[in-house]
């Protein structure tokens, strides 16, 4: 890139916060410009942001906590985007920081002023310690430690390709995880978990807190009825169908362990792989692969037109990277996850 096209974006930059009802549709727009722009040059396996999707995480987030986006702009431009998630059901210290800045405009500092502006926000809000997730990739990860973050846990991103994925092989695969869960049976969940299945759910959801952390200083996350709902209707905002696979125990009716992915309306031929958890007492039935297995098949049927799964794994997640492994899930990239201390 020549000094004057360089020189052509260069000026004050001012950063202002989003209406997250009714954000500025230049600003929205510029956004989803500035992510698209990071995903082309940084990680260009990641699927876009869509303004939909952007609109709908400023009022549910991905999940249940919103997410508030600042803007760094030049004139009218927006240069940079900060998005912060603020957890209020757990985690109450804590705040999530993703900042991206236009390609075209780095290494001048925008980046450090919306750092700033998440630190200072993030003490107005009494948080006190900021977590950042970076691809490992030299400038995210020069970036987050010249803000003085430091690395607490490893994330790996595989993915499968679900047309090469070797049914016959999964089918004794299956046969073997079938013969030694006997005692359970697969229920399908599509989409709203109904009212009577809602207390075992929520257990069930808690059990992730059996996943690996790592050095995070983050307490375990607290479901309720109140936020499971709240991330269906989050999920809906971003137009997401999601599926619920349960195993459940035939003598007593137990609700023992569920996996749970969902297809996005404008990414069809791609599925995100959300959590799979078995409860601890009914480990060692081989639950999870039937359970994966048992979703593969039923999206077969569901969303034939499905080429690419995605899932995140923390590296020392032993046991469900071998589940993933055996289902043809392979690395496509990995993240590092920081964090720092706000004096
Ligand atoms: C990471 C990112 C936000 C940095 O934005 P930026 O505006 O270029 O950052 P700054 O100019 O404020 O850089 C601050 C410091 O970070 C470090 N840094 C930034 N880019 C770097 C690079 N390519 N290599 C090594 N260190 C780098 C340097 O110490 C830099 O200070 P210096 O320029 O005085 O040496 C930008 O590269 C980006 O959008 N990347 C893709 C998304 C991402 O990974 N975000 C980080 C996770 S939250």
């Amino acid at each position: 890139m020549g000094d004057r096209r360089r020189k052509a974006f260069d000026g004050p930059v001012d950063i202002s916060w989003l209406d997250r009802a009714d954000p500025d549709r230049r600003d929205l727009d510029g956004v989803a410009a500035i992510i698209e722009a990071s995903r082309e040059a940084d990680y260009p396996q990641e699927l876009a942001r869509t303004v939909p999707v952007l609109r709908a995480g400023l009022r549910h987030g991905w999940s249940s906590t919103p997410i508030h986006t600042a803007v760094a702009r030049q004139g009218h431009r927006v240069v940079g985007v900060l998005e912060m998630e603020l957890p209020a059901w757990d985690n109450t210290h804590t705040g999530n920081t993703e900042i991206n800045v236009d390609p075209l405009l780095r290494r001048r500092g925008i980046g450090t002023r919306l750092f700033a502006e998440a630190t200072d926000r993030m003490r107005r809000e009494n948080r006190t310690l900021i977590l950042a997730e970076s691809w490992d990739l030299p400038a995210s990860s020069g970036f987050c430690k010249a803000m003085g973050l430091e690395r607490a846990s490893e994330e790996i991103q595989r993915r499968q390709d679900v047309l090469a994925v070797d049914w016959d092989r999964l089918g004794v695969l299956y046969a073997g995880a079938e013969a030694k869960a006997a005692g359970y049976e697969l229920v399908r969940i599509p989409g709203d978990v109904p009212e009577d299945l809602m207390p075992a759910i929520v257990e069930l959801t808690a059990a992730i807190n059996d996943a690996p952390t790592d050095d995070l200083q983050i307490e375990d996350e607290k479901f309720s009825p109140e936020r499971l709902r709240a991330a269906e209707v989050a999920q809906v905002a971003a137009g997401r169908r999601q599926y619920r696979l349960v195993a459940r125990e035939r003598a007593t009716g137990v609700l023992a362990g569920h996996t749970v992915l969902a297809v996005d309306v404008d990414h069809p031929w791609h599925g995100w792989q959300y959590d799979t958890s078995v409860l601890r007492t009914h480990r060692g039935h081989r639950l999870g692969l039937l359970l994966k297995i048992g979703m593969m098949r039923w999206l077969q049927d569901a969303e034939p037109q499905l080429r690419a799964v995605n899932t995140w794994n923390a590296g020392s997640n032993d046991h469900m990277i071998a589940v993933n492994e055996l289902l043809g899930f392979r690395i496509v990239a990995s993240a590092t996850a920081w964090q720092r201390k706000l004096a």
